[in-house]
């Protein structure tokens, strides 16, 4: 891994009343990749290994004092697929290709998915390898695993892997969901069985309605399945909920990780089918890329294609029943900028409830020309709770599920004289205040 300089201007940027992220990190071009030596870089350069303009970031994590960047191969040139910008003694990484995303999860494992493909948007494109998953540990940055995805699970005519989340509740006994946008599939890899099974699903698929998409003034045609992926916090039982939606489509899906993880049961269509969910439509020019799922407020973050914004919406009420209203009304703009956040293409949440957003100009990128004097690439970031602030997403209330059991017993035992619905919320609604400031009084 390289080491990226974070010469990168630390800009900040005065907040609006919703818009509460800043750009921590913005680069004209990828044109700061740390070499050995002067010498190292000049000869990179003049025989074109590293090619500046080539390098657009596209995947983001954040474990620590590091912020992981993926870089991957579009086009020749690319320096280092895999980058962080704080200091830190990383090894360099040769068995990486190509990453698409990555992601650090609880247990301190770095899980980075290797698309395996070269030169992805050039006439020679092409596979250097099966795709691959790569564990390393992120407290001594050593490879502790490479599992290559199996021929009989890949589709000859094409397969990319294209995102991944690790379902991380039980560090022995975790699970990667890796989506093959083009197949499209889902591939599940059991870290502790070290095997992995395609599951195929109809809500994989595109919706040929959505496959027109414009930003920056481009219009272009992608026909990407399954590629938005974000893990739940856990049921009683030990399993999340993974919401899931292709890139080309307006609506969003579920389905338990109990099914997914289930070898014979992921694998049988019949059986499985109406298990997967349907939860409901963002509208029209609603395509979305990246999702992430913050487990402490339950609020899913996603990014907006058409409207060059980060979009949220509560997975649960605040009594911790699922949401079931996926509706352009249940959501709310996070973050909404046509100059530092066209093309948002990845979404992390750190353990500090730290909000991370890549936004990059993809598609810029890829059917036109970046103009280099301008900020192209930006890492923006806020605190969840200032995110959500004012918005149908924050709940305002604590996270605590026995103090919402008390105060359900409080308004109940006042309802004996039958009063109104709306008297009732009232009743509720004050009756959660009053427990609210008795608790901040008594800490
Ligand atoms: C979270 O904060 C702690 C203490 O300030 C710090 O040591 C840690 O590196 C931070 N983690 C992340 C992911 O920022
Ligand atoms: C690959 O493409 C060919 C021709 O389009 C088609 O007949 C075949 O079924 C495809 N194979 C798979 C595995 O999708
Ligand atoms: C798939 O599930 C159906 C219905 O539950 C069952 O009848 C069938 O035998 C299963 N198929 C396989 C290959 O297990
Ligand atoms: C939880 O809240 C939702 C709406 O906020 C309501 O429809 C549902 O009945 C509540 N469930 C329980 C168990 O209180
Ligand atoms: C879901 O939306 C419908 C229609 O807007 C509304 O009547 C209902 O109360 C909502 N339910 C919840 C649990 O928010
Ligand atoms: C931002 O871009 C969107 C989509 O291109 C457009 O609808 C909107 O009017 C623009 N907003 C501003 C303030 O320029």
């Amino acid at each position: 891994m390289y080491q990226l300089l974070s010469a990168a201007f630390l800009v900040m940027v005065h907040g609006m009343a919703m818009d509460n992220l800043k750009v921590a990190y913005q680069w004209q071009m990828l044109s700061t990749f740390v070499y050995p030596t002067k010498t190292a870089r000049l000869t990179a350069v003049s025989n074109k290994e590293y090619i500046p303009e080539n390098n657009l970031p596209l995947g983001l994590e954040v474990y620590e004092d590091r912020l992981f960047i993926t870089v991957p191969r579009w086009k020749p040139g690319v320096a280092a697929s895999l980058a962080y910008i704080k200091l830190s003694d990383g090894d360099v990484a040769p068995q990486i290709v190509s990453p698409f995303r990555i992601r650090a999860d609880r247990c301190g494992h770095l899980w980075v998915l290797d698309s395996g493909h070269v030169d992805i948007i050039e006439e020679t494109a092409r596979e250097l390898t099966n795709p691959k998953l790569l564990i390393y540990d992120l407290r001594t940055d050593q490879l502790l695993r490479s599992y290559t995805i199996p021929d009989d699970q890949l589709d000859k005519n094409g397969s990319l892997f294209a995102n991944i989340a690790v379902e991380d509740n039980d560090c022995e006994n975790s699970f990667a969901y890796l989506a093959d946008v083009l197949r499209p599939a889902l591939v599940v890899y059991s870290y502790q069985a070290q095997k992995s099974w395609v599951v195929q699903h109809h809500y994989f698929n595109i919706n040929p309605l959505a496959g027109e998409m414009t930003v920056g003034g481009i219009t272009f045609h992608w026909k990407d399945g399954v590629f938005g992926l974000a893990l739940s916090r856990q049921d009683s039982e030990g399993y999340s909920t993974l919401y899931f939606h292709p890139m080309t489509s307006f609506d969003e899906f579920a389905v338990s990780t109990k099914i997914l993880r289930n070898e014979n049961l992921a694998k049988n269509q019949t059986a499985n089918f109406h298990e997967f969910k349907r939860l409901g439509s963002r509208g029209f020019k609603g395509q979305s890329g990246a999702s992430f799922l913050d487990k402490k407020s339950d609020v899913l973050f996603f990014a907006s294609v058409h409207l060059n914004a980060v979009v949220c919406w509560r997975t649960t009420n605040p009594n911790y029943t699922t949401n079931p209203n996926y509706t352009k009304e249940s959501h709310s703009r996070v973050f909404m900028s046509n100059e530092t956040m066209v093309f948002p293409n990845d979404i992390k949440v750190d353990a500090n409830n730290t909000l991370w957003v890549l936004s990059n100009k993809l598609p810029i990128f890829m059917y036109s020309r970046l103009n280099y004097n301008e900020y192209n690439f930006r890492i923006l970031k806020g605190q969840v709770a200032d995110a959500i602030k004012d918005t149908a997403c924050d709940s305002k209330m604590v996270v605590n599920k026995k103090i919402v059991d008390a105060i359900k017993g409080i308004v109940f035992n006042k309802d004996k004289q039958s009063p109104s619905s709306s008297e009732k919320r009232h009743n509720y609604i004050v009756a959660l205040l009053v427990v609210l400031v008795a608790i901040l009084l008594l800490r």
